[in-house]
């Protein structure tokens, strides 16, 4: 099926105030990660309302293994490409690391994410410590979204990776960095890899959108990367189903094309340019 040919997509601008209005009626919120614009223009036509240009296109798309080897400009590169893609959907841009050590610079790599991409909101992951960039950013008239609970830019091995706040302790600190963050202005919370009981007291305590990336059912979306759902990834984490299994159909492609040339079935005549004329 060719991108043009799938119509479902919404037309109407998807704001935060629809994502305030579907966590007030109850309804789920789909967010997927999307790095370029024919996915961006696959997922907004399936009806996604909400996409996420991650920082985990380092390891996605750049084959890294940490999310923290990725610049700033080809994040804003991807996100322009996503937001042609995908021009009416909730889009939320990742501050990538070492773009927000202080507000200054914070608020020159959020500006340009929002003017020069098209961006609705920008994620930071963040603890308490970050709460003066956080309010700075929110005084600016930026949106923002505060990522807590694991945080892969500071995972510096692949293994590091690890639920968070599964002891009460860690629980609390969560939880009290998300309510911090809440009141310094972020407008959005996004929980990575906690239990349901953190989620449930983030979102109890927050009167904005909860998403969860392997947060569980309390929060009021959730958002997986959509390389791990498509089956590219070796290692998925357990909060992720894999829905498809998008190698498989481009390894067959290519075992096709393989096999058209060594056969010489390609090209075949219809496939030629024709001298004009005599
Ligand atoms: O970069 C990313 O894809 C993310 C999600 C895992 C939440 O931050």
């Amino acid at each position: 099926m060719a991108i043009d040919e799938i119509t479902a997509a919404p037309t109407a601008r998807i704001t935060l105030e629809t994502l305030r209005q579907m966590r007030s009626a109850r309804k789920p919120i789909a967010m997927l990660t999307a790095y370029d614009y024919p996915t961006a223009q696959i997922l907004a036509a399936a009806g996604i309302p909400a996409l996420l240009v991650g920082d985990s296109a380092a390891m996605t798309v750049l084959g890294e293994t940490t999310t923290t080897a990725i610049t700033f400009d080809f994040l804003l590169t991807i996100t322009q490409a996503v937001r042609r893609g995908a021009p009416h959907v909730f889009l939320l841009a990742d501050m990538p690391a070492g773009s927000y050590p202080d507000l200054p610079a914070a608020l020159a790599h959020a500006r340009r994410f929002v003017q020069e991409a098209g961006a609705d909101a920008v994620k930071l992951e963040c603890d308490r410590s970050q709460e003066p960039i956080v309010a700075g950013l929110a005084a600016a008239g930026l949106t923002v979204c505060a990522h807590v609970g694991l945080l892969p830019q500071r995972v510096t091995t692949p293994g590091g990776y690890r639920a968070h706040g599964r002891t009460q302790a860690e629980a609390r600190e969560i939880v009290d960095d998300a309510l911090v963050l809440h009141r310094a202005g972020a407008k959005m919370i996004l929980l990575e890899a906690v239990p349901d009981e953190v989620s449930a007291q983030v979102s109890r305590q927050v009167d904005c959108p909860v998403i969860g990336c392997g947060g569980g059912p309390s929060c009021d979306g959730h958002v997986v990367v959509v390389h791990d759902m498509l089956g590219y990834s070796r290692h998925v984490p357990k909060f992720v189903d894999k829905l498809a299994d998008v190698p498989a159909l481009v390894s067959q492609a290519a075992a096709r094309y393989l096999q058209q040339i060594q056969q010489r079935e390609y090209p075949a005549p219809r496939h030629q340019y024709r001298m004009k004329g005599e």
